[in-house]
This record gives C-alpha cells, structure tokens and sequence, in this order.
C-alpha cells in the first residue's frame, strides 16, 4: 500500500519571556536580548503537524484526521492557547524557546497517537522563525537557543 504524508495546520496564541535563572539578569540580556523583556511578548503560533497515511483506496480511508484534530485540541492547543508559556510545568526549568516548543509539542502528541503515526512537527513562531522535530533519538533540553527579533 503506498505511504504517504498528511499535515495539518493549527495555531494558538500565547505570551513568554526568553529567561533562564542559569545566567545572570546581565547574562540574560545578552543571551536573548529584546526576548528577555521582563513585561514578555506574544506570538501567534502555527503548529504544522505530519502523519503518516495510506492512500486512500476502496478498502482504506486513510488516517483519520477527526481524531488528529481531537488529540491535538486536548494536547496542544487547549493547554497553550492565551497562556503564559512561562508558566507551564513543563517550562520550570527550560527556557521558552521554540526549539524547546517544538520538542514538548512532539512528546505531548506521540504518547498520544497511533505507533508511529506521527512524522513531524512543525512550529512557526514569527514571520522568520520555523522551528521543526522529527522524533530523531531522545532529545536534550535546550537552553539558550532561540533569540529572535
Ligand atoms: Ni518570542
């Protein structure tokens, strides 16, 4: 049966400050320069998400994208849309970089779907910033990525 691909757009909203208590406050403005702001900023997130499908055929229908769209709802955009990313758990001890997004965004779909089913997660962050992850070996956080301006 012949593979292939299917994505799927989505967006939230949301506010962060790029800021680790590892630098100094010096260090920080440095580090991530405007992103450090103390009053933060806001993006309007795009989250590219790729299955893996089968071509539709007379016996498949292929992947079912209303239950795509239900894991990524519960998962994703529920959980970030018009929130502080800052405050998230997962972000206590991470910046809030888009690498770091795109790496949770990938953990918190693939638990989720089928085996396998999941390829690549796309994230654009501003006009210039795509971030993307495609589930290679067990990441390392990162910390000091993702100035942008
Ligand atoms: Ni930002």
């Amino acid at each position: 049966m012949a593979q292939a691909s299917v994505t799927r757009r989505y967006r939230f909203c949301a506010a962060h400050r790029l800021h680790t208590d590892q630098l100094s406050p010096a260090e920080n403005v440095a580090a991530f320069g405007k992103c450090n702001n103390p009053n933060g900023h806001g993006h309007n997130y795009v989250v590219l998400v790729t299955v893996k499908s089968t071509v539709p055929t007379a016996t498949s229908k292929g992947v079912d994208l209303d239950q795509l769209d239900r894991t990524v709802g519960q998962q994703v955009i529920t959980r970030f849309d018009h929130q502080d990313l800052n405050q998230d758990p997962e972000f206590a001890d991470l910046t809030t970089t888009g690498e770091n997004l795109v790496l949770l965004i990938w953990d918190l779909l693939v638990k989720h779907l089928p085996d396998g089913q999941l390829e690549k997660v796309g994230l654009i962050e501003t006009r210039d910033n795509y971030f993307e992850y495609a589930g290679e070996a067990r990441h390392a956080p990162v910390l000091r990525e993702g100035r942008h301006g």
